[in-house]
């Protein structure tokens, strides 16, 4: 089987018709905008009231917190800016569903999210139809005059819920995970046989001056700029992430009990936390299985790795002889490679086999290179820092990154939760070394001598 495309020939004219270039710049976002709003309120259609308040650790959030703040968001940055006497309907929304913006005032505790059972979340949907019909209203009636500033927050609204679609994906895995019936978010949509997954191969690529960082044609967050030349010398890196049957060849090898592979962190939290395998694995009779979106299921060798940590990659890596690449070397091999795969367009929620040989010969992959975007993300050893120049902006929305550049590393590519017209070859996400409630996988490369 082809791996799925978003890029077929009758989805791209469905955007067309969508999108027609006749319609203003400003219809078009608008159409854009109820698109998002509307996907994030599909990705809940199979939820239930109870599976959307529970919160399983600080770094959940429930579905219904995640409904009302990216809500919040286009109400605080735009409405309550931008419309001429806005009055919150119900003003403590501000309080309880601001997440992390100190200049936006006071917010409630993150980690008691899951405490709040008012409003319910019918109340939260309700919330999310006045905040969008507002919204319409100013995108119908524009004050041309205001337009220069409401795009660029609007589009970043838009984006922001995007990131939170993903989100209420993997936090509504957490929340299912805990739960012995092993709900079912969503059954698979079609049969994604196992199959023989050839040898992991190398390529090398050449000492070069590169340009890193996005380059200013169309929408990027901020902490992918100031663009800047880089020197990245010679390396090798994998063709494809790493298998679940590659890594349990890692566990058979004692890999987690072994501190000569791991970080001292690292070490601390195998041993604290007593990880022995993946999150959502579950070994029975012998055999692993997995907790998918899917419910329980025996893992498939075949598939990339996921679910593990910085931790976890980086030990495996020093396990097979390799390391993980730097944030600049991943983006100067994913330069060539097309921005396609297994995204959350698919509804699988699961990354899936590779499909090298369906893939060869695709524009883009002169290279070899597959799986770069989407199935998992991919850690990186760099650690999440400002690139050189780079300055937060003021205000409010200038805390959207710029003050989480500590103690995170960037991981690169995005996955089967993350839509296609989110990732960029210059998007940054970034995560502690610890978590794995993320689709997080591993790529490996390696020194040239
Ligand atoms: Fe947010």
């Amino acid at each position: 089987m082809s791996p799925p495309s978003v890029e077929t020939a009758s989805e791209a004219a469905a955007e067309r018709s969508l999108f027609p270039a006749s319609q203003s710049r400003i219809q078009r976002l608008r159409a854009r905008f109820h698109q998002i709003r509307k996907f994030t309120n599909a990705l809940c259609v199979d939820l239930e009231p109870e599976d959307c308040v529970v919160q399983s650790i600080p770094d959940v959030s429930p579905t219904k917190w995640h409904l009302a703040h990216t809500t919040w968001f286009f109400e605080t940055f735009i409405l309550k800016k931008f419309v001429p006497g806005y009055r919150a309907e119900i003003p403590e929304y501000a309080y309880l569903f601001n997440s992390y913006y100190n200049a936006a005032g006071d917010m409630h505790r993150r980690d008691l999210r899951g405490l709040i059972s008012r409003p319910t979340v019918s109340e939260a949907q309700r919330y999310r139809a006045l905040v969008d019909s507002h919204i319409d209203d100013l995108l119908a009636n524009p004050d041309e005059g205001l337009l220069d500033e409401i795009v660029p927050i609007l589009v970043l609204g838009i984006h922001h819920e995007q990131q939170h679609q993903e989100l209420l994906i993997t936090d509504i895995k957490h929340v299912f995970a805990q739960n012995p019936l092993y709900p079912v978010f969503r059954q698979r949509n079609r049969d994604i046989a196992a199959k023989k997954i050839d040898r992991i191969r190398f390529i090398d690529l050449e000492e070069t001056v590169t340009a890193i960082g996005h380059d200013g044609d169309g929408f990027a967050y901020d902490n992918e700029g100031p663009r800047h030349q880089a020197l990245i010398p010679a390396f090798s890196l994998a063709t494809r992430p790493v298998t679940n049957g590659e890594y349990i060849a890692f566990i058979e090898d004692n890999g987690y009990g072994r501190p000569e592979f791991w970080l001292s962190l690292g070490w601390m939290t195998v041993n604290e936390q007593r990880w022995n395998a993946p999150l959502y694995w579950i070994k029975r009779d012998g055999a692993w299985w997995n907790f998918t979106l899917s419910g329980l299921r025996l893992v498939d060798q075949s598939e990339p790795v996921t679910h593990v940590s910085y931790f976890e990659a980086d030990a495996y890596a020093n396990w097979a002889g390799a390391r993980l690449p730097t944030e600049f070397e991943w983006e100067r091999a994913a330069t060539d490679s097309p921005i396609d795969g297994n995204f959350v367009e698919t509804q699988l929620f699961h990354p899936i086999p590779v499909d090298s040989a369906g893939s060869e010969g695709k524009p883009g992959q002169d290279r070899g290179l597959f799986q770069m975007f989407g199935d998992v993300w991919e850690w990186t050893r760099s650690a999440y820092s400002p690139y050189p120049g780079y300055r937060a902006a003021p205000g409010a929305l200038g805390e959207y990154n710029g003050k989480f550049m500590c103690n995170q590393y960037v991981l690169r590519g995005g996955s089967c939760a993350t839509s296609r017209t989110h990732i960029r070859r210059t998007y940054r996400n970034f995560f502690q070394p610890e978590k794995r409630w993320q689709f997080t996988g591993i790529r490996l490369a390696r020194d040239l001598q």
